[in-house]
């Protein structure tokens, strides 16, 4: 086999016939060796919060039966964390144990936006919001890349929902692309640089997103600079010369004997420029010699640090959403019994279904937990209270649990959803707990208003219907295999909640923005609610919420003060800067973290804006009375919005609001700021109305210049009438070229446009 890091210099020694195989898989883990130069196959595996390495003898396909690896939380409960530096702990641990496996890529993380709380892959995915998801997935790449594993940044782009993943076609209009789908991609590959990105199966726009040139190339390449490799996802190629044309790189698993044979025939009869097969060969090599760049002996794996890791970030992850009476954390005294309810504390649901899922080294029990952590004298008491997938036995379960809850000093009822409610493959229907589930609480709040509630679920569900049960709600996602111990330790007060919602908890599915067109029908979901998706959306409408995007409480409280900002630079000198700052104190009586959240507004913009949109964050740890500054740092870019006229970021002057704050409905300090900036260039031409001839400095006086003026040194024709302007200003100037009087013919409307141009260049 090569020796480190040459294959690439063997590119020119590669026959045609090799070179096609190289952009194909050899088999559904592994890319293609050439054993007559030593280019050696390289493996990757899923991903993304586990690995899912798949043994020799394995049907490959199957998702069960992986070799056993740690199952960490999965994105939607590590995004609550809000804290990239453990992503990228966790990223590290991931990388070692690929290393140890002998896996070169692991294929993940997924930082598509949630669009719709309906999507079946939402646990996979971090947040609604791409700020987040991009910081938390560049984390990730560089957690693991650290290690000397690469990752696969997936899926690129606009994979928002299961239902026809295949082949529904995203249709979504530029400006949504760039501000919500692209923007976390574009953070993660130009912050992290991830070795290689996985193209999604569905369209975007009506072009397969594995042969979409724009997308693979004009943008990931060319505008954000990525020098790696682009994978198809499994089965995304539908046209193996058309993917290698857009810049499809490789196709996993492979289609032997068609794929190599149509590249060969493409190649031989002139539809394939050889040079675009040598620049994805060389992508391939590239990726061997990354793999093999690591020479370091395979770590020695202690898979009890990597799960006492997995606990730290599923006690992170988890989100306190009420706390009312202050009922957490408990604080059992000798004697009292606490009355463990639900399936789940006893058989934990702790990760989702589908590529992702992972062969656990161990799994924490919280039952187990609890009982192990409270005093002799404390009782923990267990009743099933449902079943998992059968309801037989849910009326005699549900007797035995009231009559627990109603001799317990309090009650902890452990509910979710059940597997088969939510997994890659298919989207959910509606956002509720099982009936079962609900009908128990209500019974149970009746025997014992002492009541709280944990949550295992991977998507978003409705509290709406029970929540007025529980006097406490800890949300803790799907946390891996930690996540009974992480339950037991924030219920009992050896852990503070410090987890915040990376998405909103609607009130009604019905209220989601997305919810007129998802899952869209015949082949196309429309976009339609644009950039206004999640937070971004309710606030725009001024529709209440169950709980904010951000929200999340602690057993200490967190007061803001101080909030500043100052600008220096200039937008047009390129190097305009805002430095915020605010101090943040812990008022409360127990050590805890908060999450500071840096929210912007434009409230006065062209264009239709989000009311604000979170452009930084950071969670800071303080001693109970600790007070500490917080810093952030702006550039034009967080205050840009993308122009569709300029195709590009665009920043408009005038007044913007900022607001710091405990969540995106929470907003503890306010400030405004005003930045001077020159109008973002105006691109006039025939087809620009009257009006925005007139906006723009230089076209005013050009259009000025050629209608002239009369002997009194009033404008001409339509310029010198203001009444008519108002009226028929927003014709374009070559329209007003064809009515007589205006002052204006298509002549003049060729030289003014020749004219701005030379300016515009
Ligand atoms: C999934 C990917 C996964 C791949 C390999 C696909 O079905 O969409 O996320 O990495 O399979 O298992």
């Amino acid at each position: 086999m090569s020796t480190p890091s040459n294959a690439s210099s063997l590119i020119g020694q590669l026959t045609l016939e090799e070179k096609a195989s190289l952009c194909l898989g050899s088999d559904f883990w592994h890319t293609a060796p050439v054993e007559r130069l030593g280019i050696a196959a390289i493996m990757v595996s899923d991903g993304p919060h586990g690995l899912r390495t798949q043994p020799e003898d394995a049907d490959h396909v199957g998702i069960s039966g992986s070799v056993p690896a740690t199952c960490f939380p999965t994105a939607s409960a590590l995004a609550s964390s809000w804290d990239p530096e453990l992503v990228q702990r966790v990223g590290a641990a991931l990388g070692r144990e690929a290393r140890a496996q002998g896996v070169a890529v692991v294929l993940g993380p997924g930082i598509n936006i949630k669009r719709s709380p309906l999507c079946g892959r939402n646990f996979e995915y971090f947040s609604e919001d791409p700020a987040l998801s991009g910081v938390l997935g560049a984390a990730m790449i560089d957690g693991v890349q650290s290690q000397g594993v690469g990752t696969s940044l997936k899926h690129y782009a606009a994979n928002n929902q299961e239902t026809d993943r295949l082949r529904v076609s995203a249709e979504v209009d530029e400006r949504t692309l760039r501000e919500i789908y692209l923007a976390g991609f574009e953070r993660a590959v130009t912050e992290a640089g991830p070795w290689t990105v996985m193209c999604a199966y569905n369209k975007v726009n009506g072009v397969y997103a594995s042969e979409h040139a724009w997308l693979l190339t004009t943008v990931l390449r060319g505008e954000w600079g990525f020098d790696g490799l682009v994978v198809s996802d499994w089965g995304a190629v539908h046209d193996r010369v058309a993917a290698l044309a857009a810049g499809l790189d490789l196709e996993m698993p492979p289609n032997l004997g068609v794929s190599d044979a149509a590249i060969l025939t493409a190649v031989r009869s002139g539809q394939l420029d050889e040079h675009v097969l040598d620049t994805a060969v060389a992508r391939v090599l590239q990726l061997v010699d990354r793999a093999a760049a690591n020479t370091e002996p395979p770590p020695v794996l202690d898979p009890d640090a990597h799960h006492m890791l997995a606990r730290a970030a599923a006690t992170e992850c988890a989100v306190l959403l009420k706390n009312q009476d202050r009922l957490l954390p408990l604080r059992p005294a000798a004697g009292d019994i606490i009355a463990v309810i639900g399936e789940f504390a006893r058989t934990p649901r702790y990760q989702g279904a589908g590529s992702s899922q992972v062969n656990p080294t161990r799994v924490d029990v919280a039952l187990d937990e609890l009982r192990s952590a409270v005093p002799d004298q404390v009782e923990i008491a267990f009743a099933a209270g449902y079943g998992i997938g059968t309801t037989d036995r849910d009326e005699q379960l549900g007797d035995e649990a009231v009559a627990l809850a109603s001799r317990a000093e309090v009650v902890v009822a452990f509910l979710g959803l059940p597997a088969a409610d939510e997994s890659e493959g298919f989207d959910r229907t509606h956002m509720d707990l099982p009936a079962s589930q609900t009908a128990l609480l209500s019974r149970l709040a009746d025997a014992n208003p002492n009541l709280a509630v944990v949550l295992a679920n991977g998507s978003a569900v409705r509290l709406s219907e029970w929540e007025q049960h529980a006097k406490a709600v800890l949300e803790c996602w799907l946390s891996g295999q930690g996540a009974g111990g992480a339950a037991a330790n924030l219920l009992l007060g050896t852990a503070n909640p410090s987890g915040r919602l990376a998405e909103t908890l609607p009130l009604r599915l019905e209220d989601t923005p997305s919810y007129l067109n998802f899952p869209g029908e015949a082949g196309q979901v429309r976009y339609g609610e644009g950039i206004f998706v999640g937070y971004r959306g309710y606030d725009a409408l001024d529709r209440q919420v169950h709980y904010p995007f951000g929200h999340g409480l602690s057993y200490t409280s967190f007061d803001y003060a101080d909030l500043s900002a100052n600008v220096t630079g200039r937008p047009q000198d390129g190097d305009l800067v805002v430095n915020i700052t605010c101090r943040v104190t812990n008022t409360g009586d127990h050590r805890g973290k908060e999450v500071v959240q840096l929210y912007v507004g434009d409230p006065e913009a062209s264009v239709a804006r989000p009311v604000r949109e979170l452009k930084a964050f950071a969670k800071v740890d303080l001693d109970p009375g600790e007070t500490t500054a917080v810093a952030f740092t702006l550039t034009a870019r967080d205050l840009s919005y993308w122009s569709t006229r300029l195709h590009d970021w665009a920043l408009e002057g005038g007044e913007f609001e900022l607001a710091v704050g405990a969540s995106s409905r929470d907003l503890r300090l306010t400030t405004t700021l005003d930045i001077a900036a020159p109008p973002p260039p105006a691109r006039l031409d025939g087809m620009s109305t009257l009006q925005e001839w007139l906006a723009d400095p230089t076209g005013s006086t050009l259009l000025h210049t050629a209608v002239g003026t009369d002997e009194t040194g009033r404008p001409k024709g339509i310029l010198g009438s203001e009444e008519l302007m108002v009226v028929i200003g927003n014709f374009p100037i070559s329209t007003l070229a064809g009515f007589a009087g205006f002052g204006l013919t298509h002549s003049i409307v060729h030289t003014l446009v020749d004219q701005i141009s030379a300016r515009d260049g």
